[in-house]
């Protein structure tokens, strides 16, 4: 990561999620989401399922401060060209937020986590 981003705050998420299995789970909710919401779904045309379900995994494990694999880009430069409005921003944050619930993460670590994805927000959108 390029970017300065603390990630201390999350850090410790991904592990008391409850790790892989854990995961897994979050990201299968997270992407039945995501697809189904036109607002969110445009971005992906023309990119295949597999690599959209790979985004989410590795958009939540960044949002868990779980280990994200980065072959050197950074988060604006990843996102450059796809112009993510703020309206989709916000639509990902929320169904993110959806996820978290039904799988029962507590509201303080829920408020941690969306604090944290604000703090890349202009990282991403407008690029
Ligand atoms: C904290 C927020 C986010 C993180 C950490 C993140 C992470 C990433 C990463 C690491 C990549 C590169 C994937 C690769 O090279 O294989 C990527 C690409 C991408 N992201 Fe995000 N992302 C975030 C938010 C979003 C949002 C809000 C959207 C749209 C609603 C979005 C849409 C995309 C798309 C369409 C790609 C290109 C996918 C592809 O061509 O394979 N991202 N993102």
């Amino acid at each position: 990561m390029k970017e300065e981003i603390n990630r201390d705050e999350v850090r410790t998420l991904y592990d008391k999620l409850g790790g892989n299995t854990a995961i897994r789970a979050v990201v299968n909710e997270f992407y039945d989401r995501m697809i189904n919401d036109p607002v969110v779904s445009s971005v992906f045309d023309g990119v295949d399922l597999v690599s959209l379900r790979k985004h989410q995994a590795q958009f939540l494990a960044y949002a868990l401060g779980g280990p994200v694999k980065y072959d050197g880009s950074t988060l604006r430069e990843s996102h450059t060209g796809l112009n993510i409005t703020d309206r989709q921003y916000e639509a990902t944050i929320r169904h993110l937020n959806a996820t978290l619930r039904k799988l029962n993460v507590e509201l303080e670590d829920r408020a941690k986590i969306e604090a944290f994805i604000r703090s890349v927000k202009p990282f991403i959108i407008n690029q």
